[in-house]
């Protein structure tokens, strides 16, 4: 090997690395200018960076990562916005603890603000019950329409939500107990199924007009005090319209036979003690405008 520097390249004239394979030359171009000034800004930036910004591990050996002048951290910033989020939802949340009906609806913002947080919190605590946006199942009430077991104004909703449907150990609850008319031997088999046809007559789908006969003065005795004289229901005590085409535990004969024989009585968790207040508010207001709240 021959020292580069004598070295030139007879051909174009320029210096060569020396280095030569099966006797071709590497000719020793100078790097491109374009080239070297971007390298050498980004050694300026990369130094200025370790300076300014927090850097991990800035330098080998220095342990823990250098903090930066600029006390850049992504850390502190999210604390700081998390922060900031709670402080502007408790304020809405006070708002709508003490808001009326009337003041959510007119309040674009605060109405808005209850409506996500209802959404959400109807996701995680009810729809296992009431299915996704309240659509209802087999003995779980529709909450997307207008038509109430109990009390349908937003209060009413909230008592309902607060205080549960038979719920066990709450005084304040939602109670009425149809009796098992079959089982407990109130009524005999027969009479229960010419019941059965007295109230799928009240929707005109009975066609056993004897047994609608026989079972009505069993219904002025037994039924009416809670579902009325003419099947139409009374909110007071849950007792569901029996007259429009809306049944909770099943529109066939055979699903109303076994209501009357064995009642059903279903129960709804109390959410006081388990969601706070303003949850609850929230909720109720979500669940008056699924359906057409009163
Ligand atoms: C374990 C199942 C279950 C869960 C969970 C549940 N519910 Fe219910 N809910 C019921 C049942 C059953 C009824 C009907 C009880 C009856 O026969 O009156 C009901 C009734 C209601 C009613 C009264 C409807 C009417 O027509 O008057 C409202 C309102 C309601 N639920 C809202 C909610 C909300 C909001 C949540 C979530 C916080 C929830 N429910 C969670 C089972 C449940
Ligand atoms: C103490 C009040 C009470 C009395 C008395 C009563 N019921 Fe009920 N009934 C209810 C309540 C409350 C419900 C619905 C809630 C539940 O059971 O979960 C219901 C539900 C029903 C349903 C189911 C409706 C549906 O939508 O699926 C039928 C049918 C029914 N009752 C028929 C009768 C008949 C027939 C009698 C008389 C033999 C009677 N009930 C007496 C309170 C009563």
């Amino acid at each position: 090997m021959s020292d580069p520097s004598e070295d030139i390249d007879a051909h174009s004239g320029v210096e060569t690395t020396g280095h030569s394979w099966d006797g071709i030359k590497e000719l020793n171009n100078p790097l491109p200018r374009w080239w070297l000034i971007s390298w050498y800004i980004s050694i300026v930036w990369a130094i200025g960076y370790m300076i300014v910004m927090p850097a991990i591990p800035a330098l080998p050996g220095m342990g823990t990562n250098t903090l930066g002048v600029w006390g850049q951290s992504d850390r502190t910033n999210v604390a700081t916005a998390v922060t900031e989020l709670k402080t502007e939802r408790q304020a809405s949340s006070i708002t709508l603890l003490d808001a009326s009906l009337e003041e959510i609806e007119s309040d674009r913002e605060l109405q808005q603000f209850a409506l996500a947080m209802g959404e959400s919190l109807f996701g995680d605590n009810c729809a296992t019950c009431h299915g996704a946006g309240g659509r209802g199942a087999k003995g779980y009430p529709i909450l997307a329409d207008d038509i109430w077991l109990w009390d349908g104004t937003l209060d009413g909703i909230e008592t309902t939500l607060r205080y549960g449907i038979r719920h066990d150990s709450n005084d304040q609850t939602r109670f009425s107990m149809m009796p098992r008319f079959g089982r407990d031997g109130i009524l005999t088999s027969s009479q229960v199924d010419d019941l059965a046809e007295y109230v799928l007559n009240f929707s005109d789908r009975s066609h056993d007009h004897a047994a609608v006969t026989r079972a009505a003065p069993i219904w002025q005795a037994q039924c009416a005090s809670c579902h009325g004289e003419i099947g139409t229901g009374d909110r007071s005590v849950g007792a569901p319209n029996l007259t429009d085409a809306e049944w909770l535990y099943g529109s066939e004969p055979r699903d109303i036979r076994e209501t009357i024989y064995n009642a059903r009585n279903s129960h709804m968790p109390a959410w006081e003690g388990r969601l706070d207040d303003a949850s609850i508010k929230a909720l109720a207001v979500y669940v008056h405008t699924l359906g057409g709240g009163e």
